[in-house]
């Protein structure tokens, strides 16, 4: 039978995993479980374990995502396109002014994180550039398609290939869809479409890699109020009908998402990988009335 404590190595060979569930180390004055970390993140860089890399650090999402992972004594890189956004972003390391959409540009950011000997191993990419278009399909002009599939679905290949490319010791990533790419949500057809890619480029990426530890694992949130919302958070009109259409009778806040997206970036959830977590207020699954 095989030993709990090892895992693979893509060429099959075993080797032993460095964290274990329960010893407990000092991070910034945090304590924290060594289980949690990603698992081989430890060598040498005991102080801060791991990198993680956030795409769209300076959004809504994003900057609860920063202020969880950096807490957990992830050494903090942030992307994002303007550079003033991202230095209000508290608890980054590191901010780099990149348009994910670029193959090349984003690769270029990954390729430094883990090549640069000084920083603990790149652990964790998270992806939370998108957009949101809502629209019916008919008033859907191309320009518009091509920048919603650019936005949401372009950004999370590039960071798929670039994790594919680089984190040969494994690691996770993880990326963001939308509820509705689950459920028939009236006025989404090009969002939907973007993010039902993000979830089926998630699935093959899980399996492609799952052999080195690579894990790949998606947050499908419904309205969540974050300055991509504010048209609709803007309008009380909007805003009632948004609240009456979750179940759980409100729209989500950064800090309801954050959270899910923490737990899939660590080695808590280290035995999930390919999946579809819904963070809907109920929206996705639930009738309520
Ligand atoms: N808010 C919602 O109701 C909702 C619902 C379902 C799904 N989502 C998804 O959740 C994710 C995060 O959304 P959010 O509400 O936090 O949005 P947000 O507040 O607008 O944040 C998105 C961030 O991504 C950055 N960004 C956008 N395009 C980029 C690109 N090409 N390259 C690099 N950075 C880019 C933006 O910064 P710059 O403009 O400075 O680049 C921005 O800081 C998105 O994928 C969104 O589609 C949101």
């Amino acid at each position: 039978m095989t030993n709990p404590d090892e895992t693979f190595r893509d060429d099959g060979r075993r080797r032993n995993r460095t964290s274990g569930p329960d010893r407990v180390v000092e991070v910034h004055g945090v304590s924290i479980e060594e289980g949690i970390l990603p698992v081989n993140r430890m060598n040498g860089h005991e102080d801060r374990p791991a990198t993680a890399l956030v795409v769209g650090a300076g959004g809504g999402i994003g900057r609860s995502v920063v202020r969880r992972l950096s807490g957990r004594g992830f050494a903090m890189v942030g992307i994002g396109r303007n550079q003033d956004r991202l230095n209000e972003v508290e608890g980054l390391d590191e901010r780099r002014v990149c348009d994910a959409t670029s193959f090349e540009d984003l690769d270029e950011v990954v390729r430094s994180i883990v090549e640069d000997p000084e920083r603990p191993p790149l652990g964790a990419i998270i992806n939370l550039a998108g957009c949101i278009t809502l629209k019916p399909a008919h008033l859907i002009d191309e320009k518009t398609w091509n920048d919603t599939i650019a936005q949401k679905l372009t950004t999370a290949f590039t960071c798929v290939r670039s994790a594919g490319r680089h984190m040969k010791e494994g690691g996770s990533v993880v990326l963001v869809s939308t509820v509705a790419a689950g459920i028939g949500l009236a006025n989404h057809e090009a969002i939907a479409a973007a993010g039902a890619g993000v979830e089926g480029l998630a699935r093959s990426a899980a399996a492609t890699y799952a052999g080195r530890g690579l894990r790949v694992n998606v947050v499908a949130p419904a309205l969540v109020d974050t300055p991509m919302a504010s048209r609709i958070t803007s309008s009380e009109r909007a805003l009632e009908h948004s609240r009456k259409m979750h179940p759980l009778g409100r729209i989500g806040t950064p800090e309801d998402v954050s959270p899910a997206i923490e737990w899939l970036a660590t080695e808590d959830s280290g035995w999930i990988t390919g999946q579809v977590i819904g963070v809907d207020g109920g929206l996705s699954r639930v009738r309520s009335g």
